[in-house]
């Protein structure tokens, strides 16, 4: 989604501001821009349709400088992906405005602003902000004030950076439901998207809250609530480095993070076990004695998000025996839904910034429930701010837009919450020890999986032409194949569907020829005959067959069937060992297709709107 950088400080900012756009970049964008006020106090700007570093070019080619700017990403939802509608729009050469978010009443303030003459140079939603800050100066020429007026027309979410050729060295910037950081300099303060936009430039952050303003010169910070009253936010410093956003080597980040599962599963667990058994405080202070209490659970979450959901559910069901029941964000949020008694809302988000999951958890407390859970990844999220519980994954930065590693240490999260909810269930201590055994030989197990990428990456050749997949599974390993199908779909524009594989015959099986690959995880677990009986019926249609089985399955390569046997011993921590080898088939298929791995087309990493 759309990414904002600005900047008021001594030194020239377009660097910083350029940079900044580039460490945005995986949030997903199709154009940029930046506008900087010059020492005449006059305000230029570059746009391009296209990546950072053609506007890189472009500034190159006839630079800007001065001490205030601002720039951005733009993510199109109002209006074409080109250069009229990228940001920063500029009113009368003198405002400058960058948007996040959308502005659900744009087409009115439109019809209201060109009845008072103002001339629209774009199709955006944004123009009408800039025309409203204009407006307001030319009552109060006030920037601030300007911009409390305007926001007090906005209807939907924003995040807004706002200069004015007038108060040369000042930014004002707002937010409501779209994340927005300050960074601290020593005599110079910045805004960005999130953190990672400004960690060459500091370590110290302050996380508007939804409805601040801030006021910002280069030697001074004011904030202000919904308000409008002053308030203190506390200081972050940031412990991530610069160089966490790098690729360590690797060509894509997807890759890297794939690569680093093992890592980032040890790091999710640390502190989180002790003496054999699973540390319940690591959900909250309380989260014991909500855990004591709860009788059924809602998970609600987005794409690869929900599709963890969907594996604690089975996870739940089996463990805990507690009912658990899983929607999609944008579902739940207009559908009228029942709470059970005791109901534990459990919102899953990497980001913790997703539009949907936090409506969703806005909805969740109008409702009677016990509690509300964030398993995330982002420690200074709107959704780790607005839940009760919060479980924070630790799977450091993930800059790939298909989510791998987020994904993998979601799953380590919520089994530690089923262990830690099945413990008042009749979990045994035994038992508890047993699965805390499991969840320790992940890393080492996941590591092994990726010493198959050569065999997987002989694999992916044979997808290069096609079309369509279908990715079968059955039970827990259901959600894995949907898992699978959405990575390789989204990185490499093949159509692929996910079948619980007894569904088969009640429909896709008439899509099956030996132009459509059939992919299936066949671990050796109570339903494995069932699922070699799907897939002989595959077989039979002349479909071709693409295997991960364990090494016990008893299934072998034969004509037109491709196994690649992993040491994946079948136990609960199954589902997330098959998951690593659909990562890499998804990863090698789409590096053959020579596709935008890390910013797939028309996607953002970050979906901060509905
Ligand atoms: C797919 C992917 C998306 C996200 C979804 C939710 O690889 O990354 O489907 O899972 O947009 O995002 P979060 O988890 O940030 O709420």
């Amino acid at each position: 989604m759309c990414g904002i950088v600005g900047a008021v400080a001594q030194r020239d900012v377009s660097p910083i501001l350029l940079e900044g756009l580039k460490r945005l970049e995986y949030r997903g964008y199709d154009s940029a821009g930046l506008a900087i006020l010059n020492e005449n106090k006059k305000l230029q700007r570059i746009r391009v349709q296209g990546k950072v570093n053609e506007l890189r070019r472009e500034h190159q080619a006839s630079p800007l400088k001065g001490g205030t700017g601002i720039a951005h990403t733009r993510w199109a939802t109002h209006g074409k992906p080109n250069l009229i509608n990228a940001h920063p729009h500029i009113c009368r050469d003198q405002v400058a405005l960058v948007h996040n978010g959308i502005i659900e009443n744009h087409e009115e303030l439109r019809a209201k602003q060109t009845a008072a003459g103002f001339q629209f140079s774009s199709e955006t939603d944004t123009e009408v902000a800039v025309n409203a800050v204009y407006e307001a100066l030319q009552t109060s020429p006030d920037l601030l004030k300007a911009v409390f007026a305007t926001i007090k027309q906005l209807e939907g979410a924003y995040a807004l950076g706002v200069i004015n050729t007038e108060e040369p060295e000042r930014l004002v910037a707002a937010r409501k439901g779209s994340p927005l950081v300050i960074g601290i300099g020593i005599g110079e303060y910045f805004i960005a998207s999130d953190v990672f936009a400004l960690l060459p430039v500091t370590q110290k952050f302050i996380f508007l809250e939804d409805g601040d303003v801030a006021d910002i010169k280069r030697d001074k910070l004011v904030i202000y609530d919904a308000n409008q009253e002053i308030v203190e936010r506390p200081i972050n410093v940031s412990e991530l480095n610069a160089d966490a956003a790098d690729k360590a080597g690797y060509r894509h980040y997807m890759m890297k993070e794939i690569f680093s599962q093992p890592n980032a599963i040890a790091e999710s667990l640390e502190n989180r076990i002790d003496d054999g058994k699973v540390v319940a405080s690591e959900f909250g202070q309380n989260a014991e004695s909500i855990f004591k209490q709860v009788k059924a659970v809602k998970i609600i979450a987005c794409g690869t998000s929900y599709h963890a959901g969907l594996i604690a559910a089975t996870w739940l069901e089996e463990i805990a025996q507690i009912p658990c029941h899983v929607e999609i964000a944008s579902e739940y949020l207009y559908r009228k839904s029942v709470v059970a008694e005791d109901t534990l809302f459990v919102f899953i988000s990497q980001s913790g910034e997703t539009a949907d999951t936090l409506a969703a958890l806005q909805l969740s407390k109008e409702k009677k429930s016990l509690s509300t859970l964030a398993i995330c990844n982002v420690a200074e999220s709107s959704l780790t701010r607005e839940a009760d519980l919060v479980y924070l994954t630790h799977a450091g930065p993930e800059i790939g837009v298909a989510s791998t590693k987020a994904f993998t240490t979601q799953l380590v999260g919520l089994f530690l919450l089923v262990v830690s909810i099945a413990r008042h269930n009749g979990l045994s201590l035994e038992e508890e020890n047993v699965f805390v055994k499991e969840l320790e030989s992940l890393p080492g197990r996941v590591n092994q999986i990726l010493q198959y990428k050569d065999e997987i990456e002989t694999m992916a050749k044979d997808f290069s032409d096609k079309h369509h997949a279908l990715f079968l599974g059955r039970g827990v390993f259901l959600p894995v194949a949907m898992e699978g199908a959405l990575k390789l779909k989204e990185i490499s524009y093949i159509h692929a569907e996910a079948y619980a594989a007894g569904e088969l015959k009640h429909g896709p099986l008439a899509l099956v020829d030996d132009d459509m690959p059939v992919v299936a995880v066949a671990p050796n677990n109570n339903l494995l005959d069932k699922l070699k009986s799907n897939l002989r019926e595959v077989q039979a249609r002349g479909g071709k067959l693409y295997l991960f089985a364990d090494k016990s399955s008893q299934v072998e390569s034969s004509e037109g069937v491709y196994v690649i046997k992993i040491n994946g011993v079948y136990d609960f921590m199954a589902p997330i060992l098959y998951t690593i080898p659909l990562q890499l088939l998804a990863y090698y298929v789409a590096v053959i297709k020579g596709a935008d791995i890390d910013q797939p087309r028309n996607l953002a990493k970050c979906v901060t709107v509905e």
